[in-house]
């Protein structure tokens, strides 16, 4: 099978590590991949919004598999695209239609879809310029904190935890009068603070049937100790270890489930990831998002652990046999560290050389993706806040995230920093 991935960040270099794994997969082209997917596949420079060009790409190439790795090109339509082209319709596309890619694209599209199928999730109302002074009454009577969500997708900034009424009527202010995230905030979403731990679980779907491929705890937060400014994620810790079978049991039927007979039942089209951004509060798990992708750095923790070929699973949610297919995890546990450009997520330099890429152990094996990196010349250098990440497995979970830190002991870029305390609750 020849693969096309779109993406460019840590997600993708481990969807290429894993995809090029299976003996199914021929040729794997990455549009616009990083220096981490180079040294896998081909990176081929399209923009991953640019459908028509990566339309002719997959006709040129032979493509027979395309994996969507960010949300944009999904919420955009590249489903649809492909789907409705005749040279490009009998390419198997991971991924939502863009009616369906809405669960993610649009909050109050999502909060409806949760109430109509009785999915528990927090409390809300959605507000646009036609009720905004409903909307200020709205805040001024409601318990704190207040969370505010811009409806459409504000490159993960859209959501503005209020600790007072003041705090939030500003932001409301900000978001509806002033279009601070642009169109994608012209309605807003007020809903219940959900207190609680925060887990992730990936699940694939054709629409009807589903598979649990992983599931995950991201740290997002800068510093340790979970304080300072939230950022894309930090590190992750696979499995959970209170997400166990009785827990895991409560949100394949109250939530899973539901989704995906919903999916079905409102014919939405839907094949593809599905990330179900979960708050455990005191053991009961309730939906805070979906999104219809994998998650970053999520991913990087999840596919390493994963035994189960990839593209043959893809290619059984495509045909059909998605129910048969065998889901195995490999034995122990998994922990991503990432590092980060000094700054982040504030401003940062770029453009600072990468060292010691090659010279982490092997043995126990541990794996370097590449997030936020580009070449120059013949060096690797950072682009991005997040620049890359370290995967390692161990017996338990402290011997895997100590297995990441010692691989990231050996890597370096001025300004260079991590997580130390990844897991740390579990210790
Ligand atoms: P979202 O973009 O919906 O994932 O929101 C970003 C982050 O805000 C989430 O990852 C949570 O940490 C936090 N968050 C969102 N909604 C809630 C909520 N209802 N209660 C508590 N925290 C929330
Ligand atoms: N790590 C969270 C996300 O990918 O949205």
């Amino acid at each position: 099978m020849n693969i096309l991935l779109i993406g460019a960040g840590g997600r993708e270099h481990a969807l290429a590590w894993k995809m090029s794994q299976s003996h199914h997969c021929d040729q794997l082209f990455i549009a616009p991949g990083n220096p981490g997917t180079a040294s896998i596949g081909t990176n081929v420079a399209i923009d991953i919004n640019d459908f028509k060009a990566l339309g002719q790409l997959a006709v040129e190439k032979a493509i027979d598999l395309i994996v969507v790795g960010p949300e944009e090109p999904l919420v955009n339509g590249i489903f649809d695209f492909f789907a409705q082209n005749e040279s490009t319709a009998h390419i198997n596309v991971v991924g939502p239609s863009k009616n369906a890619a809405q669960l993610e694209g649009s909050k109050a599209f999502s909060k409806h879809f949760m109430q109509r199928h009785a999915i528990p999730t927090a409390s809300y109302a959605e507000f646009t310029i036609d009720n905004y002074e409903e909307g200020k009454q709205y805040i001024s009577n409601h318990s704190l904190p207040i969370v505010l969500k811009a409806d459409g997708l504000a490159a993960g900034k859209g959501v503005i935890i209020a600790f007072n009424h003041q705090e939030a009527l500003a932001s409301f202010e900000e978001m509806i009068q002033h279009k601070q995230f642009g169109a994608a905030s012209s309605k807003v979403v007020i809903e219940q603070f959900l207190e609680g731990i925060e887990v992730s679980v990936f699940a694939l779907t054709d629409g009807k049937d589903y598979q649990i491929i992983g599931h995950a705890k991201d740290y997002k937060r800068i510093g340790e100790g979970d304080t300072g400014l939230n950022t894309g994620g930090m590190g992750c810790v696979s499995p959970v270890p209170f997400m166990d079978a009785q827990f895991m049991e409560k949100v394949e039927k109250t939530i899973i489930q539901p989704t995906i007979a919903g999916i079905q039942k409102e014919g939405l089209v839907y094949k593809g990831f599905v990330f179900f951004g979960l708050m455990n509060c005191s053991g009961e798990p309730y939906v805070i998002e979906y999104n219809c992708r994998l998650g970053d750095p999520e991913t990087e923790v999840i596919l390493p652990r994963l035994q189960t070929d990839l593209v043959s699973l893809l290619a059984a949610a495509d045909n059909g046999t998605l129910i048969d297919v065998n889901i195995e995890f490999n034995e122990g546990a998994y922990a991503t560290v990432m590092a980060v450009s000094a700054g982040y997520p504030g401003s940062y330099p770029k453009d600072i050389k990468i060292t010691g890429l090659d010279s982490t152990p092997t043995d126990p094996k541990t794996l370097v993706f590449q997030a936020g990196t580009g070449f120059q010349g013949n060096d690797i250098v950072t682009k991005g806040g997040r620049v890359l990440t370290v995967t390692a497995q161990g017996k338990q979970l402290q011997e895997a995230v100590s297995n990441a830190k010692n691989a990231l002991s050996h890597i370096h870029f001025d300004g260079m920093y991590f997580r130390k305390d990844i897991g740390y609750e579990f210790n």
